[in-house]
C-alpha cells in the first residue's frame, strides 16, 4: 500500500480538518488513533520491539501458551517463574522457535522484594516492560516455595496455610508485580497490564472459595486500578478463562472417568458444550496486548465458552 491509501474496501479515515482547536482540546480528539483504518489488521496485531513479561510462563500451562503467542507476534519475552528449570527451558524454546529474545527470570511473585528485583532485571536487560501478563496462579499450582496449594475443597476443611498460599500467589502476587512495573510504565506513560482472572471470579460455586474469591478480587483490582493509571497512558484489563484442559490438570486426575464432580458440573454450565485449550485463551491475550485491543480497559473479558453467562 502506498502512503495514505486505505486498505482496499476500507472507508477513508475520518480527519479533524476544520474542527475548532478548542473542541479538539476539550474532547482530547488529538488522542484518537485516527490512522488506524489505514492499517492492516495483521500489522495492528504485531508486537515487534515490545517487551512482554509473563508470570508463570515456565510450565506447560496458559502462561507458556501466552509467551508463545507474544513471541510469535515479535515481542521480547521475559519468562518469569518460581521454577528455575522450567523458566530456562521455556525461554530456550521460545527463542529457538520464534527467533525472538527470550530470557528466564526466577521469582516468587508473592514476595515483594523478588517481584521488584525481577522487574528491575527485565528493565536492566531490555530497558522497560511494555506488557505485563499476571498469569502465575491457580488452585493447585506450585506455591511460593515449592509447596503445593490446597486451594480447593470445602472452605471448612482448609488450613490457614492453604488460605494464605492461595491468596499470596493469586492476589498478592498480582498486586506486587503490578506495583513493580508501574515504575517503568509511569515514567514512559505507556504500558499494558493483563490480569488472568477466571470465570470462577464471576460465578459462585462450592469447592473453590479462596481461589474464586481471589479471582473476583482481580476483577475489582483491574476496575479500580484503571481509574488511576488510565489517565497516565497505562491500560489494564482482566481476562477470565473458563476451564482449560492443561497437562497438569489431566495428570492431577481432575477429570475422573465417572464424569461426576466439579469439572462435570462446570461442563454443564459451559454453553459452548466443551472445555478449552490454553491457546484459545492465549490468542485472546495476544489480541489484548496488541494495538488491536487498545480500547479494552478496566473490564473483565470472558474467554470461557459461556461458562459465566
Ligand atoms: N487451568 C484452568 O482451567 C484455568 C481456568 C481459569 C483460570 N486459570 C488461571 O490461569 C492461570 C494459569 O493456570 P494454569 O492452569 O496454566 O496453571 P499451571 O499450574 O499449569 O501453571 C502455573 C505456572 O505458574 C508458576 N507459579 C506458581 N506459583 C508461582 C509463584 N508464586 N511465582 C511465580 N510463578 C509461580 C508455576 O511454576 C507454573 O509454571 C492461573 O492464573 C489460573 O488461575 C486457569
Amino acid at each position: 500500500l502506498s502512503e495514505g491509501t486505505p486498505p482496499r474496501g476500507r472507508p477513508a479515515p475520518f480527519g479533524l480538518e476544520g474542527v475548532p482547536p478548542e473542541v479538539i482540546g476539550a474532547y482530547r480528539l488529538d488522542r484518537l488513533p485516527l490512522d488506524r483504518p489505514r492499517r492492516a489488521m495483521a500489522d495492528l496485531l504485531r508486537l515487534d520491539g515490545k517487551v512482554a513479561l509473563v508470570t508463570g510462563s515456565g510450565g506447560q500451562g496458559l502462561g507458556n501458551a501466552i509467551a508463545h503467542r507474544l513471541a510469535e507476534a515479535g515481542a521480547s519475552v521475559a519468562v518469569l517463574d518460581v521454577d528455575a528449570q522450567a523458566a530456562s527451558a521455556a525461554a530456550d524454546e521460545l527463542s529457538g522457535t520464534w527467533g525472538v529474545a527470550a530470557r528466564p527470570f526466577v521469582a516468587n511473585v508473592g514476595d515483594w522484594a523478588q517481584a521488584h528485583q525481577a522487574v528491575q532485571a527485565v528493565v536492566d536487560q531490555w530497558g522497560t516492560v511494555d506488557v505485563l501478563v499476571n498469569n502465575a496462579g491457580g488452585s493447585g499450582s506450585v506455591g511460593t516455595d515449592g509447596r503445593t496449594l490446597q486451594g480447593s475443597g470445602s472452605f471448612a476443611s482448609l488450613s490457614k496455610e492453604d488460605i494464605d498460599l492461595t491468596v499470596t500467589v493469586n492476589l498478592t502476587g498480582v498486586m506486587y508485580m503490578t506495583r513493580a512495573v508501574l515504575g517503568p510504565m509511569l515514567s514512559r506513560r505507556s504500558g499494558r497490564i493483563i490480569n488472568i482472572s477466571s470465570e470462577g471470579g464471576k460465578i459462585g460455586m462450592a469447592g473453590g472459595v479462596p481461589y474464586n474469591s481471589c479471582k473476583a478480587a482481580l476483577i475489582g483490582f483491574t476496575r479500580n486500578l484503571a481509574h488511576e493509571v488510565g489517565p497516565e497512558g497505562i491500560s489494564v484489563v482482566a481476562l477470565c478463562p473458563g476451564v482449560m484442559v492443561t497437562e497438569r490438570l489431566v495428570r492431577r486426575g481432575a477429570f475422573p472417568a465417572s464424569s461426576d464432580g466439579s469439572f462435570a458440573a462446570l461442563l454443564r454450565r459451559t454453553t459452548l458444550g466443551r472445555f478449552s485449550i490454553p491457546d484459545e485463551v492465549a490468542s485472546a491475550v495476544a489480541f489484548l496486548a496488541s494495538e488491536a485491543g487498545s480500547y479494552i480497559h478496566g473490564t473483565a473479558v470472558s474467554v470461557g465458552g459461556g461458562l459465566a453467562d
